[in-house]
């Protein structure tokens, strides 16, 4: 089937036929608008590999998030006529719009349980909530493989890393699928979706400050910081800093999953060889569902010092979006982009983003993948994906399959 074809190019990332399916759109960018202006939203669109890998790496106050790394329309659509501030700290927004020292500090309080080390530790418990599942499902014959399965188990490590009980792992999960539904025209609805996850966040922190006895060194770290200026946070400042771990933590994977699952299912020689030796094959076959699957669309920053790039001068004020999923198609960097292939030579990777705010849950999202793939693999011998039925919303976030009907 031939691509179609578009005439008059225009891409605006919140447009719904971008939305409804980006990738054509990032081969037409890559090719000949490498930095493509979106006048409405004056921001940049990058979508090159290479482009994105040398501009994520600079760390020199060059690109901050201070409108935040995802920011709707209606922040976008607000031009600045110079360089951004850092938010005000109170009250404090997420702190990945702060640029250092304030951002490395709060980063540091949710970071201990995402090192590879504590990380590691989790591997059983990952393993034995993958086949509490996989018992429950596959009597059933036909099921969710994204929301059933992936789903459940990345949301209960995230209710367990943070301090909630495991059995809102369910609720949890469809808040924050209701919560990144993006809007044509606006991107997601940031503003209505927190509350809902502040209903679950901020208990956690009320139940630290109280010394309840229970497990959440998460808030305990928060709790205890201070600002530079001396300030602690309120329940709500602290809940806050939870956002990126409860999001996070909790969508991308099973999507990730799911679908990679679905590719593999649909080669047989790439399926054989991989169950050849699970153990040994599936790390390497995670890689590449991780660079094909991977949902998050891109992210953005705000440029504080002028930058220059193929020639185009961006000011302070203006923005710029990294296209994350185009560079995983770039084909300047991977041979046959388009290609699934379990075993493909993957030398750089810019799914899990690189520099300041690379994911804080790199090593725990390896490590649910490879073991829910490799779980599913041992004791699913034959599967089929109710394609017709699939659901991949329009989004210009999480441009996944959120829902993917598998039949056993
Ligand atoms: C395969 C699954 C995942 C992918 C592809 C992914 C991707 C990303 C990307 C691209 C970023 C950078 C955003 C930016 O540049 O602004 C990011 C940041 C982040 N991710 Fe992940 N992520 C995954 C899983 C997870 C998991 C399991 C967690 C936590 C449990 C998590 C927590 C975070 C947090 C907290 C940040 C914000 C980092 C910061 O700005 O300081 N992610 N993720």
């Amino acid at each position: 089937m031939n691509a179609p074809v578009i005439q008059e190019f225009s891409y605006d990332p919140f447009d719904p036929a971008v939305m409804a399916d980006p990738l054509p759109y990032y081969r037409v960018l890559r090719d000949e608008h490498p930095v493509y202006y979106v006048e409405k939203w004056d921001t940049y669109a990058l979508s090159r590999f290479a482009d994105i890998w040398q501009v994520l790496e600079v760390n020199d106050g060059t690109f901050v998030a201070s409108e935040g790394t995802l920011p709707a329309a209606t922040v976008l659509g607000r031009h600045n006529d110079g360089p951004v501030p850092d938010p005000p700290l109170h009250p404090m927004p997420f702190h990945a719009n702060f640029d250092n020292p304030i951002y490395d500090g709060v980063r540091r309080c949710t970071s201990g349980p995402f090192r590879p080390r504590s990380v590691a530790k989790l591997a059983d418990r990952i393993r034995e909530l993958a086949n509490e599942r996989l018992d429950e499902l596959l009597p059933r014959g036909t099921f969710d493989l994204t929301q059933e399965y992936g789903g459940i188990v990345a949301a209960s490590m995230v209710c367990e890393l943070l301090g909630l009980p495991v059995d809102l792992a369910a609720d949890v999960l469809a808040t924050v699928n209701a919560g990144s539904l993006a809007q044509p025209g606006s991107g997601v609805e940031v503003a209505n979706a927190r509350p809902g996850y502040l209903e679950y966040l901020i208990p956690i922190v009320q139940r630290s400050r109280a010394g309840d006895g229970t497990d959440h060194p998460i808030a305990d770290n928060l709790v205890g910081y201070r600002l530079p200026d001396g300030s602690e946070f309120t329940d709500i400042e602290a809940a806050t800093q939870m956002l990126g771990i409860f999001i996070g933590g909790t969508e991308t994977v099973p999507k990730i999953v799911a679908h990679g699952l679905w590719e593999l299912g649909l080669r047989s020689d790439q399926m054989a060889a991989v169950r050849a030796d699970i153990d040994g094959n599936v790390p390497k076959a995670r890689e590449e569902m991780i660079r094909y699957c991977a949902p998050a669309q891109w992210f953005a920053r705000t440029v504080r010092k002028p930058f220059t790039i193929h020639g185009t001068t961006i000011e302070p004020g203006q923005r710029i979006i990294t296209l994350l999923a185009s560079a995983n198609r770039d084909e300047r960097e991977y041979h046959d982009p388009d290609e699934f292939v379990w075993d493909r030579t993957i030398e750089r990777l810019l799914a899990f983003g690189r520099g300041q705010h690379f994911c804080l849950g790199v090593h725990l999202a390896r490590l649910e993948i490879t073991i829910m793939v490799s779980e599913w693999l041992k004791r699913v011998p034959e599967y089929e994906i109710i394609s017709d039925s699939a659901l991949r919303p329009p989004s210009s976030f999480q441009w996944g399959w959120n829902s993917v009907p598998v039949e056993v």
